[in-house]
């Protein structure tokens, strides 16, 4: 193991309900040499992919996208959870790993037409496949999504409609 596969995770049994093992995100964060390598290795591992822009997904997802888009010289747009978004935004409801979840956009904050989705996880696909339902009624073709880590358990990717892009299965 090399790389962002060899960064130490840490988890938390029972987070946020009984059965779940919820592998907490900030221990990437909090590491400036485990930062700087997620950033690098998701720049590098999407590099091929011709996206002009990035919708960020709420809340882990934000710091990603908004690292990725810095380093590839392009802008995004956050997909948040309902009401935080001022003027038009469209919605969509949807099933997830803990129950059922909205997220809104805002059309014109898409300010490009081949899009990436980024977020920090991947368990059932349910949020990525949300966004890019969003993405599509307003006309962007979602060239991929990407997502620091793929909780093997759900087998997420079977189901997507795009080329997702994980770094490393927990
Ligand atoms: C988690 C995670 C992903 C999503 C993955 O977010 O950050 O966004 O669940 O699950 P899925 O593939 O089954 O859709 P969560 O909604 O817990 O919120 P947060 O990012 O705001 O903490
Ligand atoms: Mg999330």
């Amino acid at each position: 193991m090399s790389g962002f596969d060899a960064i130490p995770l840490e988890f938390f049994q029972d987070y946020p309900e009984p059965g779940v093992k919820f592998i907490d995100v900030g221990c990437v964060f909090d590491n400036p040499v485990h930062w700087q390598l997620a950033i690098d290795t998701l720049y590098e591992r999407t590099a091929h992919l011709h996206f002009d822009f990035i919708l960020a997904m709420d809340a882990r997802g934000f710091m990603l996208a908004g690292a990725l888009a810095y380093k590839r010289a392009i802008g995004f747009a956050m997909a948040r959870k309902p009401g935080k978004l001022p003027g038009e935004a469209i919605s969509i409801d949807y099933q997830r790993e803990y129950g059922s979840a909205t997220i809104e956009i805002q059309p014109a904050r898409i300010k490009g037409e081949h899009v990436l989705i980024v977020d920090d996880v991947l368990a059932t696909g349910g949020t990525i496949e949300a966004a890019a339902s969003l993405l599509r009624q307003v006309g962007k073709e979602v060239v991929g999504a990407t997502a620091l880590f793929d909780i093997a358990f759900f087998e997420g990717k079977r189901t997507l409609t795009m080329p997702m892009i994980t770094l490393r299965k927990v």
